[in-house]
């Protein structure tokens, strides 16, 4: 029996192994900065993408920071990314002082490179592709566009490590490529991220930008630390109301952290990014990367389930049919969203709200990261209209099956 709540982002990728890892990080404090494990996450993504070198972050956006820095992009510069995203992408641009350029989405929710071109000014620098949800974008038909315009293609995976395109790894199409280990990503050390640049000058520069950060202090790693040994103790307390009182006064005292600082809402960078990934992190993330083959079969095999069982319902649209993408979140489309998310909730189901506004999380000024209502219609039409439901690999099936019966019953 799976005592865990279905909830898509309460600490969803952590199991009872990584939480033994963690209490081990715990007690060997001497190393929670500088240690072995950094070494061993870098030579898995040296393996595993045949790079020369790569550098780890404290976030995906660190790891961003670090990219358009080596770069030069800055001032007056343009970085083209897509509508239908999170702040911590457009962020890390407006933090180098460049301008974030929105452009709408197509129906698998990925950068519309039909429009791209339209964008293009003679200040635009850099192309960011997302791969939302782990469903790969039209990388091939981008790149010919940054090639035609001699643009910078960065490619994010922080929701796509493992997915493939015609066979090929993505992060093997861009000049550069940046993964985030978040808590609800394809693999999660509570935060970390990771940054290549293929040619070498750029990433002599990337080498120098990391090796000047300095590491998170101890206080912040030891929040990150604490995470999964809260979450371990809360989750098969949470449908009995007394995990829902830990975990609120948990951050009520502010010992757990938050994923979105309030500064980034307006543009702001908190004093923690850009950090380098530390090595008490780095080895949750090198406990979870020896899981990631087997964590995305079961994504893919959760997504299979869902397109089975849930296809001709008339109130939801389904994701795209793509047997290479690896489905980080499943995400339907529906008018009635927000009721079916209230009744999943009664039934004590938290579903997901990922990119419910069109750059999340709530709160987030659009003015102050430049995007105008009305600049990316379908993005917004999406926006209003997603729903994920959950993919995690921690997830039973008896679990999923319960979700899939009670959206035929409600949503049909
Ligand atoms: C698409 C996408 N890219 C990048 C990031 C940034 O990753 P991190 O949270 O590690 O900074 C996020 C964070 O949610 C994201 O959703």
């Amino acid at each position: 029996m799976n005592i865990r709540p279905i909830a898509i982002s309460l600490s969803p990728n952590s199991q009872t192994d990584d939480v033994g890892e963690c209490f081990k990080a715990f007690l060997n404090f001497t190393t929670w900065q500088k240690g072995i494990w950094e070494e061993k996450v870098q030579n898995w993504f040296i393996k595993y993408y045949q790079v020369k070198n790569i550098y780890l972050f404290n976030s995906g956006r660190s790891a961003l920071f670090a990219i358009l820095k080596s770069y030069g992009i800055g001032f007056d510069d343009e970085v083209i990314v897509q509508a239908f995203t999170c702040v911590a992408v457009p962020d890390p641009v407006i933090w180098v002082g460049a301008k974030p350029v929105y452009v709408d989405i197509d129906e698998s929710l990925n950068i519309d490179c039909g429009l791209l071109s339209r964008y293009i000014t003679n200040k635009t620098k850099a192309i960011i592709v997302q791969n939302t949800f782990g469903i790969p974008a039209k990388l091939n038909e981008i790149k010919k566009i940054t090639q035609k315009y001699n643009l910078v293609l960065i490619e994010d995976c922080s929701h796509s490590l493992g997915a493939t395109l015609e066979g090929k790894r993505i992060g093997d199409f861009g000049d550069a490529a940046f993964f985030s280990f978040g808590r609800d990503k394809i693999i999660s050390s509570v935060f970390g991220g990771a940054a290549f640049i293929r040619k070498s000058d750029a990433d002599n520069k990337l080498k120098r930008i990391y090796e000047e950060l300095s590491y998170p202090k101890l206080s912040w790693i030891l929040k990150q630390l604490f995470h999964p040994l809260a979450f371990f103790i809360i989750l098969p307390l949470y449908n009995f109301y007394l995990g829902k009182v830990i975990l609120f006064l948990m951050q009520k005292i502010n010992i757990l952290s938050k994923p979105v600082e309030n500064i980034e809402l307006t543009g702001g960078i908190p004093a923690v990014y850009p950090q380098k990934l530390p090595n008490a992190l780095a080895r949750l993330a090198f406990n979870q990367l020896q899981k990631l083959e087997s964590f995305n079969i079961r994504r893919k095999e959760i997504a299979q389930l869902y397109f089975e069982k849930l296809q001709g319902l008339k109130s939801i649209r389904l994701p795209p049919q793509n047997k290479e993408a690896i489905y980080l979140r499943f995400n339907i489309l529906s008018s009635k969203r927000d009721e079916i998310f209230k009744i999943f909730r009664r039934h004590k189901i938290l579903l997901g709200l990922w990119y419910s506004n069109i750059i999340d999380p709530v709160g987030v000024d659009y003015n102050k990261v430049g995007y105008k209502l009305g600049m990316a219609k379908n993005a917004e039409e999406k926006a209003h209209l997603s729903l994920n439901l959950p993919t995690y690999p921690t997830i039973a099936e008896n679990q999923v099956m319960y979700l899939i019966n009670l959206i035929i019953k409600y949503a049909d």
